[in-house]
């Protein structure tokens, strides 16, 4: 894992965007983004218990497995937006990027490799991408029914119950 100020220069999505400024796994935290390290699954299969997390699948982000709609797809996912329920992902192979918006609205990039598991809370606003690899395949943990409706950042969304509640807990 590797966090650090994007350069918001423009240039591919999937180009490192990295501003030289890094971040730390605490300040990540400070904006209640969790990151753990986790080697082995069976390390998940606690994090997931202790957490109420009972599902899981995988899914693979590439040219190969999904064919024509993968340009379309990676770029859906770059849209900035929050969800209802927090969002769990294990990378198990190749490397993604997550953007967050850190307390001063700036977007912070992270990357994750093999073995590393990001925690984003519910109601902050963030953005997907492969690298230049164009190949991830990732884990995704959900409770009961996968809830990963994307709300696309939105004034009205201020009134969001989840997002009022991530800005009373980590922005004010
Ligand atoms: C998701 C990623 C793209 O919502 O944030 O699955
Ligand atoms: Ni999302």
């Amino acid at each position: 894992m590797k966090a650090y100020l994007y350069d918001n220069l423009p240039g591919d999505q999937r180009l490192p965007h990295d501003s030289g400024v890094a971040l730390s796994p605490e300040s990540l935290a400070s904006i209640g983004v969790l990151y753990h390290r986790v080697p082995s699954v069976a390390e998940v299969d606690e994090l997931a218990s202790s957490r109420g997390y009972r599902n899981r699948d995988e899914i693979t982000v590439s040219p190969a497995a999904m064919g024509d709609i993968y340009e379309a797809k990676v770029r859906s996912f770059f849209d900035e937006h929050l969800h209802e329920d927090e969002e769990i992902r294990y990378v198990r192979d190749g490397v993604g990027y997550f953007d967050v918006r850190d307390k001063e609205d700036r977007w912070v990039r992270i990357r994750l490799e093999r073995d590393d598991l990001i925690i984003l809370p519910a109601g902050i606003y963030h953005r997907f991408t492969t690298d230049e690899g164009n190949y991830v395949q990732a884990m995704r943990l959900f409770k009961d029914e996968p809830k990963w409706t994307p709300l696309n950042r939105a004034e009205e969304l201020d009134a969001n119950p989840h997002r009022k509640e991530y800005v009373t807990q980590f922005l004010n």
